[in-house]
This record gives structure tokens, sequence and C-alpha cells, in this order.
């Protein structure tokens, strides 16, 4: 079967498409054929080694797991003998969480990681990526803000994967909704359900005083400082990008800003987020936004793309 592969940091070109032995699974794994994978900011980062301090969880000098991709949807093709949650044919998807390796043709899995029944009504490629943008927002704006009904959120990045899925649980929630996007986005982060856009080329969102309950800021393009003041007296700033100014303000003001890694959180938690994001798509109330497909062989060609900061929701590849 083939993988992509990588044994070096560096530019998307370190990636090389294998031919690796095709896994058997364990007792409590099953054997996915993967139809399509996602490709996340996160892949670029561990693949190109930054920023640097990460190596000392990737390794230094080069990386210690040179599997790539985390997010998959595919057909179980075998069950380990110990398996009862899932059977041969079943359509699933999930994530592969710091193992990685799901951007390949087969994967083993063990049935109680954050994986479930692929609802009917969306496409593989839909359910690929759900778990970086959707399970992340979802995170941010369940468990860490626990946004309510009325309150104000303003999504700084709403057209990117993160972007593209809070817009729409903070819809579920009841939020008012503030997107911000370039001009050429301002079209689809409306057709998401937003009830007010920012076009951060001409306006700035941090000149409306005392305006928002959360910032979300999905893209790490601002911080704490240049934005508090459009945040209301008790508003809190959150972020899944770390940076200086983010973690200073995480510690010194704890109830002001807020980062996490939501693959950190407990796996039991984690799951029961997932399984909740799997009936809001089954009910039709949450969809992905694509921006390009590729096949694996064009897995270079994807990182080039996601390395410009401009993709719009997410990044999938397709395996005919
Ligand atoms: N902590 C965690 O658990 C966690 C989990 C997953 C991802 N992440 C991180 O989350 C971040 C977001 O990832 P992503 O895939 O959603 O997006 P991305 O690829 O990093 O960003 C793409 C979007 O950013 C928008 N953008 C660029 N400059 C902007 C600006 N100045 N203001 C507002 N929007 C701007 C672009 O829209 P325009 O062209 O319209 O500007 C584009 O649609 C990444 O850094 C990723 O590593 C963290």
């Amino acid at each position: 079967m083939k993988t992509a592969i990588y044994t070096s940091y560096g530019s998307p070109e370190v990636i090389q498409i294998l031919e690796t032995e095709k896994p058997l699974p364990k007792s409590n794994e099953v054997l996915v054929q993967i139809k399509a994978s996602s490709v996340t900011r996160a892949d670029t980062m561990m693949r190109a080694g930054t920023p640097k301090f990460g190596r000392l969880f990737l390794g230094f000098f080069k990386p210690k797991n040179t599997s790539l991709g985390t997010g998959f949807s595919g057909i179980i093709e075998s069950v380990g003998s110990e398996v009862t949650q899932f059977k041969i044919g079943d359509k699933i998807f999930g994530e592969k969480l710091f193992s990685n390796g799901t951007n390949t043709e087969f994967l083993c899995i063990a049935e109680d990681s954050i994986i479930a029944l692929k609802p009917n009504n969306i496409s593989h490629q839909w359910a690929a990526p759900v778990c970086d943008g959707f399970l992340t927002s979802y995170n941010f704006l369940k468990d860490i803000a626990n946004i309510q009904q009325g309150q104000h959120i303003l999504i700084n990045g709403a057209s990117g994967s993160l972007g593209t899925a809070a817009v729409q649980i903070a819809k579920i929630k009841g939020a008012t909704v503030t997107g911000v996007c370039s001009t050429k986005n301002i079209e689809l982060v409306k057709s998401l359900g937003v009830d007010f856009v920012i076009d951060h080329k001409n306006d700035d969102f941090t000149k409306n005083k005392n305006m928002y309950d959360f910032i979300y800021d999905s893209v790490g393009k601002t911080n704490y400082s240049k934005s508090k003041n459009a945040l209301k007296s008790n508003g809190l700033f959150i972020t899944p990008v770390l940076s200086l100014n983010v973690l200073y303000y995480s510690i010194s003001h704890p109830k002001k800003v807020k980062f996490a890694a939501t693959g950190l959180k407990q796996p039991e938690e984690l799951k029961q987020l997932f399984l909740e994001l799997v009936d809001f798509f089954e009910q039709k109330r949450l969809e992905t936004v694509i921006d390009k497909t590729y096949n694996l062989s064009e897995i270079i060609e994807a990182h080039h793309y996601l390395e410009t900061g401009r993709k719009v929701g997410n990044i999938v590849v397709i395996n005919q």
C-alpha cells in the first residue's frame, strides 16, 4: 500500500510516497481502508519541525514518528478478535491522535479511539477533517467558553478550518456571531450563518469597544493585548494558537485568556465531544467546508497550498 512518509524536517518536498506493508489489526483494533484523510496546519508544522520547541516532543534532529495525517474516514476491512462495537463493512471516521498515519491507504486503530460510524448523510470527504476544525472549536466554545444563548462571540479567522466550524457551532448554541475574514470570503462566512461580518482588509474589530463576550482567535492573527478593549469587562479571549502574549496572559490573567491543546484533553472527554458532533451532523446542523481535494500522490502540493495561510475550510486527500 502507499503511505506518506517524512524522515527529516523541512519543506513539503521531504514527503515521500512509499510502498509499505499493509498492517494487521491487533485483537482490539479494526483495519480501515482509508477513503479520505485530512491535511491540517498541525501536519505542516510537524513536517517542518516548527516551532522548534515542538522538537522536544517530536524528535530533536529528525521526526520520531515518520507518518502524517490524523483525521480519516474509511471502510472497515477486518476486525480484531475482541472487537465488539464495529464490524466488517462499517463506514467509520475519526482521528488517530499522536501516532498519526492517516495519509495512507490502510490503517489499524483501536475500537475505543476517537472513532464512530459515519453518518450516511455525509461523505468521506466531509467526515475526514471533522476532528480538526469541529472538534477543536467545539472544545473551545462548549467546554472552555461554555458559550450561552444570546452571548456575542467574535471569531477571528472565520474562513479557516476552525473558524468555519466555530461559526456553525456558535449559531447552534444560540450566540450572536461576528466573523472576521477577508473580502473574498465574506459571502462564504455569511452563508454559514454569521450575524455580522468584518473584513479585516478594510476594518479593525479591535476598535469596537466593550462589544464581545468572547473573542475566539482561531488563526492566531491577533492577541489579548491588541483586542482586550473589544471585550466586555467580564469577556474572555480564547485561542488554539500559542504565542508569547497568550502564554503570558493565560498564566497571569487566567480568567481573561485561555489556550488549550485539544488533543491533550482526556480521551473520554474528547470522545464525548466527538459523539455530540456526530449527532449534529446526523441532524444536518453542521457542514464541512472543503477548499481543495488532492490525491495521495499530490500530498506535497497539498502541504504547499496549506502553507499559503489562505485556505478556506479544509484540505482533504482522497484515495480513488
Ligand atoms: N490548540 C489546538 O488544539 C489546535 C487544534 C487544531 C488547530 N490548531 C491551530 O489552529 C490554527 C488555525 O488553523 P486553521 O486550519 O483553521 O486555519 P489556517 O489554515 O491556519 O488559516 C486559514 C484562514 O486564515 C484566514 N486569515 C489569514 N490571515 C488572517 C487575518 N489577519 N485575520 C483573520 N483571518 C485571517 C484566511 O482567511 P482570509 O484569506 O479571508 O484572511 C484563511 O481562510 C492553526 O494555527 C492550527 O495549528 C490548534
